[in-house]
Order: structure tokens, then C-alpha cells, then sequence
């Protein structure tokens, strides 16, 4: 089925609601699976500096991939919205790290702006999705923030860090999005199911 443009808000509503009717055992098996798969690969072992996310709207928990990444001794960050502005910044995460809700009630590390990196600096950036599909097309929330901070990545002939890992419950997979110009396509996506590659 190929999903047009005027369908993708519909399409975010549909999946948004399957996502949030997983139970709490479904939600911990899944992300259990997806880590124990995603920790043996390269793309995650090799790299020293990886963006995360703090799951929010029955997104696919990362917290057993982020204990991980502690116990290899990597350095972990989640991303920060300046106050202002539409571009993502990466701000370090410690046990230690104290949480603050950012202007969407999303937590984030709370630290001085100039410990904050830039998507180009990570080597690996793990990005929730709302939906993806066989070509690795990925569908957000919405807001653009990700294809805003990684449109650089477009522009190059070869292909450098950041490695861009989509993490999803398998029931996000479409057969195919509509994508749109900006929109910025990933590397692979995890799910509980597989590790897909394009
Ligand atoms: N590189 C860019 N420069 C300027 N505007 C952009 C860029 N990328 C996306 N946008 C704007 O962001 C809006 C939302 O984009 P889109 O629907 O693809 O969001 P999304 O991929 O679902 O969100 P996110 O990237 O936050 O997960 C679009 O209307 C688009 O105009
Ligand atoms: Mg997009």
C-alpha cells in the first residue's frame, strides 16, 4: 500500500494508537529483544559516542541499551531543544544526569550548553519513529527536528558518521511512505523482530 502525503497524519494517528495499546509485558519483551540484537552488531559496538532517546507515547524503551552503552564505557547523549530554534543538540547522560522537561514535556539532561554536541560529532544516532518502511524511509512525530539536524547528511557523496539506527516495535513497519524532500532516510531500523539494513 503506498501511503501519500495527506495520509501521513492519519497514518501517525493509526500507528500512534497500536503503539500505545502494546501492554507492559509486550513493551519490556520487545525492547529486550531489540537491545540483545542491536548490542552485538557493529554499527553499535564500534561506536564510542551514541545518541538515544527517552521513550515517550509507547515508544520502544531504551533503557536496556543505555545501561549497556554505560557498561562499555561509551559516552551516551540524549538529544536538547534549545529554547530556541528547530535543530537538535546532544547533551551527555550520566546516572548521575538530572532530568528537566523541555517546552514538549520531554525530559532531558539538564548541563551547560557548551557540553552540548552536534548530530556531525556522534558516531551513532539511535531516532524513534512513528512508522518506517522496506527502504528505510521513516515517518516522525512531526516536527521535523531530525531531518532538520541531520540535513547535512544529504549533501554528502560518501557516506561518514553518524550512523542513523531507527528503533521501532515491528508493527510500524508500512510497505511503503511517501517521503517527502527533506525528510532524511536512515541507515537501518531495529525492531524486537529484526535488524534491517539499506
Ligand atoms: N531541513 C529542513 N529545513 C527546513 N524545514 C524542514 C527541514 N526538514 C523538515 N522540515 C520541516 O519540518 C516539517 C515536518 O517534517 P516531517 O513531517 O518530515 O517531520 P518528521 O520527520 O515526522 O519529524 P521529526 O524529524 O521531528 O521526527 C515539514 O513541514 C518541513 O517543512
Ligand atoms: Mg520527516
Amino acid at each position: 500500500m503506498q501511503i501519500t502525503s495527506p495520509d501521513r497524519a492519519q497514518l501517525r494517528k493509526i500507528i500512534r494508537q497500536q503503539r500505545r495499546a502494546l501492554t507492559a509485558h509486550a513493551q519490556h519483551l520487545h525492547a529486550q529483544k531489540l537491545a540483545e540484537n542491536l548490542c552485538r552488531h557493529p554499527a553499535f559496538r564500534n561506536a564510542k559516542r551514541i545518541a538515544f532517546y527517552l521513550p515517550e507515547d509507547g515508544e520502544i524503551d531504551t533503557a536496556y541499551l543505555i545501561e549497556r552503552a554505560w557498561r562499555y564505557k561509551k559516552e551516551v547523549y540524549l538529544p536538547v531543544l534549545p529554547p530556541f530554534g528547530h535543530s537538535l543538540f546532544f547533551a551527555p547522560y550520566t546516572a548521575g544526569s538530572t532530568l528537566q522537561a523541555n517546552r514538549f514535556g520531554i525530559a532531558e539532561p539538564l548541563c551547560q550548553p557548551h557540553h552540548w554536541l552536534r548530530a556531525r560529532q556522534l558516531n551513532l544516532i539511535l531516532l524513534p519513529l512513528v512508522a518506517f518502511d522496506n527502504h528505510g524511509n521513516r515517518l516522525g512525530m512531526g516536527g521535523g527536528f531530525y531531518d532538520r539536524s541531520l540535513a547535512f547528511t544529504r549533501h554528502r557523496k560518501q557516506w561518514h558518521s553518524p550512523h542513523l539506527i531507527g528503533l521501532a516495535h515491528e508493527l510500524q513497519k508500512v510497505e511503503q511512505l511517501s517521503c517527502e524532500s527533506w525528510d532524511v532516510p536512515l541507515n537501518m531500523i531495529a525492531t524486537e523482530k529484526n535488524i534491517y539494513r539499506f
